[in-house]
């Protein structure tokens, strides 16, 4: 079948990334400011609403659907939510029904989120020490994610750790946590830090780490060749030959990856971001609100599918590199 959502640059939109809030019960540094003003629970789409939004882009020929925040499995009642959703992959609608999590609240939905379809999740840490784990999170708690961890696994699910290579912060850990990672049998990706949001003091210049630079420091103690596999993400994957384990590196910063974007990016509140790196939505929620029918919201959708940019244009060459974007990354959740 022919994909319904095609961009301007002839590119099918068949992933959706929906943001079901904007909280999270950590702070990351590099994700939120330190006292964040939350939305109020009345500019929340409803779980109803998120429903009818999502199966009409199932409609449109999305296959791969992941729900991100904030931190999804902190919004109440989420789990309907999922069950919902689990229903295109019963009827084949859907290919895959995934989330990223930062754990905190995997040791309580692990084994509903396999009943509800969910196969593979991937899991944000970027460090294995308790004391640096409170400083990048400012209060998390490493031995709950870790519990988490050890559910989600418990439970079936496969699951991917996501950590964001941050120089002077974890550029030490690179070998240990491929190293844990492998023991438990779970694929590892590394993400190039990008200039969200009002970054306050802290200045990403400093932290970015090119992993091109990564990688060089893996291959002087494990042999790594290029797979060729996608998974409808922007990670590419190499196999370390010495444990079999898979690593990814998305690469938004050193090698951007924008000519094979697939995925658009829905709020909480019914904005469709349509490039992870610009400012620019389209509301779907008036749309949405107008009418029962979804003619509207199905006009809507192709209105703003049909402005979505080229790429996204992050650049850490100019001087003095402040965030570039000024949402949060919790706004779009990744
Ligand atoms: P897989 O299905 O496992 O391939 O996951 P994924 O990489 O699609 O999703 P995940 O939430 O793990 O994405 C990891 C991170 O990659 C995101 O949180 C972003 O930081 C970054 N990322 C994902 N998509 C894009 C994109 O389109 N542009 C940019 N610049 N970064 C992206
Ligand atoms: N740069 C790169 N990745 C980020 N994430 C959050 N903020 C940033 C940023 N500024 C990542 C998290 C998580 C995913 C949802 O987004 O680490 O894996
Ligand atoms: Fe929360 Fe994830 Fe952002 Fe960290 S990166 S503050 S865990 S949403």
């Amino acid at each position: 079948e022919t994909p319904k959502l095609i961009d301007p640059f002839h590119r099918p939109v068949t992933y959706l990334r929906l943001s079901v809030t904007d909280r999270c019960d950590f702070r990351c540094t590099y994700c939120m400011a330190e006292n964040m003003t939350f939305l109020p629970k009345k500019d929340l789409l409803t779980l109803e609403e998120l429903d009818r939004l999502c199966s009409a882009f199932i409609g449109l020929g999305v296959r791969k659907l992941r729900i991100t925040g904030g931190e999804p499995l902190v919004r109440k009642g989420i789990m309907g939510f999922f069950d919902a959703m689990g229903r295109h992959l019963q009827t084949g609608d859907l290919d895959e029904l995934t989330l990223t999590t930062n754990g905190s609240q995997l040791h309580r939905f692990a084994d509903d989120l396999y009943a509800a379809g969910v196969r593979r999740i991937n899991i944000s840490l970027d460090t294995l020490d308790e004391d640096k784990f409170a400083k990048i999170t400012r209060w998390g708690r490493l031995p709950q994610v870790l519990r988490g961890i050890d559910a989600a696994q418990n439970a079936g699910l496969r699951v991917k750790i996501n950590a964001v290579a941050l120089k002077g912060f974890n550029d030490d850990e690179v070998f240990a946590l491929a190293d844990w990672c492998a023991q438990k049998d779970m694929d590892l990706t590394f993400i190039e830090v990008m200039p969200m949001g009002d970054m306050g003091t802290e200045n990403r210049l400093d932290q970015y780490w090119p992993l091109t630079q990564l990688r060089a420091h893996l291959e002087t103690r494990l042999t790594l060749t290029d797979l060729d596999e996608n998974t409808g993400g922007p990670a590419r994957y190499v196999r370390i030959a010495e444990t079999g384990q898979k690593i990814g590196f998305i690469t938004p910063m050193s090698h951007n990856f924008c000519e094979s974007c697939n995925r658009v990016r829905m709020s909480c509140t019914g904005q469709l971001y349509t490039c992870l790196g610009h400012d620019g939505m389209s509301d779907l929620r008036e749309p949405l609100r107008a009418s029962e029918s979804d003619a509207v919201l199905i006009d809507a959708i192709h209105a703003a599918i049909g402005r979505k940019p080229k790429g996204h244009d992050f650049d850490y060459s100019r001087q003095e590199i402040r965030g570039q974007t000024i949402r949060h990354m919790n706004h779009t959740g990744g």
